[in-house]
């Protein structure tokens, strides 16, 4: 400052209101964090422009202090509140710039996991039939795979040359023919009426080995067994447990029906076969334009097989039945190979669905 006066204070503080006006006009229009904050130091700052016109009211004459502190304190505010708008337009700008920056588009559809899991053929048919069969009352039950042969043979009626015991058929696990990996699912039955007495409405799926394999049989294949034991069980029950449970997994407009069949655990024993789901009876390839698909095994529980357990076979009466789960999953869904079955082809299996 030139001189003491306060015409010549009030000129300064003019003069630097026009700078500051100048300065807000050229930084405006893209204030940033840093700019800003430079101008507030120019003006605010212990050495700014506003800060030295303060300084200089204290060489004014006493009676000029009022109006000078009044001029400047307006001009303080004017300036405060200015940068303070400027504050936050260069805020905004520093947000848009983080946006810019690494751009998020909410409106973009997730991306969709394609590597989730199915369930296998297999299993969803495993699980239609457990449905089913809890509806009619059964109890599920799982046993061993590695079994004696007497859960396996014996106990249930197979005579010591039976062919099924024969080295080509069965999996002998140990040197002396004592243990095995089971042939079929029959083998439950034997541990489940030994671990529990009458009556019993029991199913059984799991794995079964033959060794066997071509073109319709894999040396590992899928079974499920059930049986009945109660007092007056008689073949109407059984024919009406598999006219049920078939129906409801292939359709109610299917007939079944059962043929004579020869097992040794059952007497009198039958196979059940199924209208052709293909053809619906007509006769096509899948059935070998028969009509009908044989499905399982079948019959009466033989008195021998009570004898094993200690069941009273004057009292007790009871049906069992068994068979394949493989064949049912691939007339089910269409599978014609069933080495597609188990060959664990990702493509393949991620045509089933999640859930059952
Ligand atoms: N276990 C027989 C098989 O593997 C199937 C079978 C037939 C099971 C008759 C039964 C039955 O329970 O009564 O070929």
């Amino acid at each position: 400052m030139t001189d003491n006066t306060i015409a010549s204070l009030e000129k300064e503080a003019t003069s630097v209101e026009n700078q500051f006006q100048s300065n807000v006009a050229n930084i405006t229009a893209n204030p940033t964090p840093k700019s800003v904050d430079e101008l507030r130091i120019a003006y605010l700052g212990r050495k700014g422009k506003v800060s030295a016109l303060m300084e200089g009211m204290r060489h004014l004459a006493k009676e000029d202090r009022p109006a000078a502190g009044k001029a400047v304190n307006n001009l303080r505010q004017k300036v405060e509140s200015a940068i303070e708008d400027l504050i936050i337009k260069a805020n905004e700008w520093q947000l848009q710039q983080k946006l810019n920056q690494s751009p998020l588009d909410v409106t973009l559809p997730v991306k969709t996991q394609t590597n989730t899991g199915s369930l296998h053929p297999v299993t969803l048919m495993r699980r239609t039939l457990l449905r089913e069969f809890r509806r009619l009352g059964f109890t599920v039950v799982d046993g061993p795979e590695v079994d004696l042969d007497f859960y396996n043979f014996s106990a249930l009626n197979f005579k010591d040359d039976h062919p099924a015991r024969d080295m080509q058929d069965t999996f002998f696990i140990d040197g002396r023919d004592k243990t095995v990996l089971r042939t079929h699912t029959s083998n439950i039955q034997i541990h489940a009426m030994l671990e529990n007495s009458p009556p019993l409405r029991v199913v059984a799926p799991g794995r079964t080995y033959r060794c066997d394999s071509d073109l319709t049989h894999t040396p590992m294949f899928h079974q499920i067994e059930g049986f009945i034991v109660d007092e007056r069980i008689t073949m109407g029950d059984m024919k009406g447990v598999i006219d049920k449970f078939l129906k409801a997994i292939y359709g109610e407009d299917l007939s079944t029906r059962v043929r004579p069949s020869y097992f040794p655990f059952v007497e009198p024993g039958g196979e059940f076969d199924l209208q052709c789901v293909k053809c619906r009876g007509k006769g096509c390839r899948i059935c070998s334009k028969t009509g009908w698909l044989e499905i399982g095994g079948m019959g009466m529980i033989h008195p021998n097989v009570f004898e094993a357990v200690s069941y009273d076979s004057e009292k007790y009466t009871g049906f069992a039945f068994g068979f394949g789960i493989d064949r049912l999953a691939m007339l089910k869904y269409g599978v014609t190979d069933l080495r597609l079955m188990f060959e664990g082809n990702k493509q393949f299996l991620s045509q089933f669905p999640i859930h059952s």
